[in-house]
């Protein structure tokens, strides 16, 4: 189906079962421990063997020597894979670095041989008897440093954004010069790791020449055609399983050293192979979401009309990395007739910087909404009502693009009324409670809607079960229930007599789960497919498929009716198709908005934080579960807090790697560091997006949290800190 002009009146609207409060299908899986999760699919494949990934010792040089002897002689060992004796391996999409190094080394723990063996604990101790010979060289390991001879360039998180190197509106550096206030500051965010619940983590196993790869993927099509890339084999004779997953945040959206040397460990033991990234190896072997070094400048009348806005962003990265694209949402955010957005990027030996939620936005926001919080302070303005003077329903940078959608007014005005935010002190260091400093913040939050091809095919049986195969994943985020709930409101039937089944590459291609596209686009898919279905349905009944009604188990026209199951009571009838996008994102700027509220108390004596209460208004188009879309938003809000306060992979800077590679390290939030959050969603549709008319929410939750903490944070102390985390040594 292609879609290229807005929806009208469809089938959707009616609203039975789609846009209802409906617990996740998953949920009792997941909760009792029952969802199978990769490294747990003992019965998939008999006879599994464990494989041990061994990393890389040094973080750049050459690899003289791979020692394997010892290990190969050691108890339950079945074969070792090293690097020495492997072909080279292709790059997979969106590798910025081989997954099977040497004899170049290009990262800390960078992949370099597998031992398998009967248990893990022998695979582990033999892989620590092989004896690496390193040739080290000295790296680029500290982004300050490399920032000097960063080079201009253009952008691309890689899952879609796309931006230029340098992209000018008007005259920036004179409107600045003559603006009556100016703001002028650099602000700066570390590397982060996503940090998910269940390890990279593949059991592979060949029959002849064809691969079979029980996985935890994001992406299961981008997944496939990497795998026979870096293989060198043909993607038919690959299938990827992946229909259950335990957070992915990004880190997963591709292929990584889990599934390649997993497949090569196969190989090499004639056996299946089941191989999980540990910890260490999650941190340096997989990506992180790469620091930043961000400048805004900001130039208004004294009424606090915006003349000029500049945002230029370094990062880090391998050689071919890409940029994190920390600029993305100041070409829309805010209207300005001078514009100038530019990033720059400092080549870094670090392991590889890529994609994490909300890539670009999440970071670049934690510091334009900390400039436009020290800007209305600057014009004696309040930060809401800044923020609504300068909102914009067109594309600043090209004013003939509207936004499809756009109502970040009603996202500041309903939160500030429902926050109370008119009871604020906007003088910092005014309101105690005990020995807490309080304080108040707020910030915008944007991100962008992204439109891409997504396939479903649905059968019904003789039953009257209607089921939903489709390649789409769910990584947590309630997949598998709004795509029964659109199947459900397609057929006319109650959510129980829809089946899903997700995952599978031998499904239909879907859009997969990445940069908050998922929902809109998987389920525009199965919405597709299902008026194929319904027209197979119609043709055999013998009524005209245009005017039937799909309702209570019946199909329904003129005064005819007919339960949906006679359509089927002699054979399966199915439909499949693809949602196609035509140019509609491109005539109109499809993005979603969101007021982030966030109460804060800060110790007098310690500088101890703590976030006391959250709430986010969010406008993402039709919201197809409130319930599992609140509880996306309030997974972003929770990584927003850490992103604000505790986040951070330390970088040794001698020695190139993530020193708190674990998550006794690594600090995320725990429930006793989340106090009270509440979501709203403004009552809204959007007919560009899809026949869904519903957009993105899963990255939505965290972009601008980290900036309303800060904001928070100088309205209870008077302390502006610019660089994250705010960790309580930059409050003393
Ligand atoms: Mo997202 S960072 O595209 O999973």
């Amino acid at each position: 189906m292609k879609f290229d002009t807005p929806a009208g009146q469809n089938p959707i609207d009616q609203l039975k079962v789609v846009g209802k409060p409906t617990d996740r299908i998953d949920g009792k899986y997941k909760t009792t421990g029952t969802a199978p999760y990769a490294y747990e699919r003992h019965d998939v494949v008999a006879n599994q063997a464990y494989g041990y990934v061994l990393g890389a010792g040094v973080a750049k040089g050459r690899l003289r020597g791979l020692n394997v002897a010892a290990a190969r002689r050691a108890p339950g060992v079945i074969a070792v894979v090293s690097t020495l004796d492997t072909p080279k391996l292709g790059l997979g999409r969106m590798n910025t670095a081989s997954l099977f190094g040497g004899p170049e080394i290009q990262h800390y723990h960078q992949a370099i041989a597998l031992v398998v063996a009967e248990t893990f604990e022998q695979a582990r101790a033999a892989a620590y008897l092989i004896k690496a010979d390193y040739a080290s060289e000295p790296g680029a390991f500290d982004l300050a440093a490399a920032a000097k001879s960063a080079k201009p360039v253009e952008g691309g998180s890689g899952e879609g954004s796309g931006s230029g190197a340098e992209d000018r509106t008007g005259d920036f550096e004179k409107a600045f010069a003559d603006a009556a206030v100016r703001f002028d500051e650099t602000f700066t965010t570390p590397d982060e790791s996503h940090a998910m619940m269940e390890p990279h983590a593949t059991i592979a196993a060949w029959e002849g020449d064809k691969l079979t790869l029980w996985t935890s993927n994001q992406m299961i099509a981008w997944s496939k055609g990497s795998l026979a890339k870096i293989l060198g084999i043909s993607a038919e004779n690959i299938r990827v399983d992946s229909p259950y997953i335990g957070g992915g945040f990004g880190g997963k959206l591709f292929v990584r050293a889990d599934a390649v040397l997993a497949a090569l460990g196969a190989k090499a033991a004639k056996r299946p192979v089941k191989v999980a990234l540990t910890r260490p190896l999650i941190a340096n072997n997989t990506t992180h979401r790469p620091a930043t070094i961000q400048r805004i400048r900001i130039g208004a009348t004294k009424d606090g009309q915006i003349t000029a806005i500049a945002h230029e962003s370094t990062s880090g990265n391998l050689p071919s990395g890409r940029p994190e694209t920390a600029v993305d949402q100041t070409k829309l955010l805010y209207a300005g007739a001078n514009r100038l957005t530019g990033m720059k990027l400092a080549h870094l030996d670090l392991p590889e910087g890529n994609a994490m939620r909300a890539p670009g936005e999440a970071p670049g926001l934690m510091a334009l909404e900390i400039a436009m919080d020290e800007m209305a302070e600057k014009l004696g303005l309040d930060p809401v009502a800044f923020r609504i003077r300068n909102d914009t329903q067109v594309d600043p940078g090209h004013p003939e693009r509207p936004f499809s959608h756009r109502n970040l007014v009603g996202c500041l005005e309903q939160g500030a009324e429902r926050f109370g935010w008119s009871k604020r002190n906007p003088t910092p260091g005014q309101v105690r409670d005990g020995h807490w400093l309080v304080g108040i913040g707020m910030a915008a939050g944007f991100r962008n809607n992204q439109l891409t091809k997504s396939g479903a095919r649905v059968r019904l049986d003789a039953k009257g079960i209607v089921t939903v195969e489709t390649d789409m994943t769910d990584i947590g985020t309630g997949s598998y229930t709004i795509i029964a709930q659109t199947a459900a409101e397609m057929m006319g039937l109650p959510l129980d007599r829809v089946v899903v089944r997700l995952g599978d590459s031998d499904f239909p291609a879907s859009a997969g789960s990445g940069g908050q596209w998922g929902a809109n686009n998987a389920t525009a898919g199965v919405y597709a497919a299902c008026v194929k279905l319904r027209e197979a349905v119609a043709q055999k009944l013998g009524i005209n498929s245009a005017d039937a009604v799909f309702a209570d188990g019946e199909v329904r026209s003129g005064n005819r009716a007919a339960p949906l199951a006679q359509a089927s009571a002699d054979g399966d009838l199915s439909g499949e198709d693809s949602i196609e996008y035509g140019d509609l994102s491109k005539k109109q700027q499809q993005s979603t908005f969101a007021g982030h509220f966030v109460e804060v108390g800060v110790d007098m004596h310690t500088a101890e934080v703590r976030v006391r209460r959250m709430l986010a208004v969010c406008a993402a188009g039709r919201i197809l579960n409130p319930k599992s879309a609140r509880s996306q938003v309030i997974g972003g809000m929770t990584m927003g807090v850490g992103a604000a306060l505790m986040e951070e992979l330390a970088v040794d800077t001698k020695r190139g790697f993530f020193v708190n590679h674990d998550l006794a390290g690594y600090e995320v939030p725990v429930h006793a560091d989340i106090p009270h959050q509440e979501v709203i969603f403004l009552d809204e549709v959007d007919p560009m997006s899809s026949p869904m008319k519903a957009k993105g929410v899963g990255e939505l939750g965290i972009c601008g949290v980290g900036a309303a903490v800060a904001n928070a944070i100088y309205n209870a102390t008077g302390i502006r800190v610019r660089d994250y985390p705010i960790t309580l040594d930059k409050l003393l």
